[in-house]
């Protein structure tokens, strides 16, 4: 079964503990934060991308307040690959098409609700290859 990395900052701390009762049962690693005190969301995106760059077939989950912050700092690692999803379809072809390794979202800004509803969906679904392969790879082309 895949690991999963998840981490969080203050604003996504709450949601951070409803998604890790929703996995139950799944392989998951918590990287903090660890309470409701103010932290910097970069620090936090980029453990969770080191983790990653060690462990290739993992998937990382990062919330903060919006998911802005964290998909921004998550993406400036080359091995990142980093969707903020607010809906379902979002997630879903997030992996089936972007092959995102990366979910981000916000904890301020969805229901626990729909948030579970956007992590079975980037869960369930997986990178379909062919074109979608070719698209992805001209990421590294433009890699500075
Ligand atoms: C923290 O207040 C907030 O800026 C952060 O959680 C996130 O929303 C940044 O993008």
């Amino acid at each position: 079964m895949t690991k999963i990395y998840i981490a969080a900052d203050h604003g996504g701390y709450v949601l951070k503990a409803v998604l890790i009762a929703h996995l139950k049962g799944r392989e998951i690693i918590d990287l903090g934060t660890e309470s409701p005190e103010s932290v910097d969301y970069p620090l936090y995106a980029d453990k969770l991308a080191d983790h990653l760059k060690t462990d290739l077939t993992a998937l990382g989950i990062l919330i903060c307040g919006t998911g802005l912050g964290m998909s921004m700092a998550a993406n400036r690692h080359p091995h990142i690959r980093a969707a903020r999803c607010s809906t379902g379809l979002d997630a879903d072809l997030a992996r089936r098409h972007n092959n995102a390794n990366v979910l981000c979202l916000g904890g301020r800004t969805l229901g626990d609700d729909l948030a579970k509803h956007i992590v079975d969906h980037f869960f369930q679904a997986s990178f379909e290859g062919g074109r979608h392969q070719r698209r992805v790879n001209q990421f590294s082309d433009f890699a500075c």
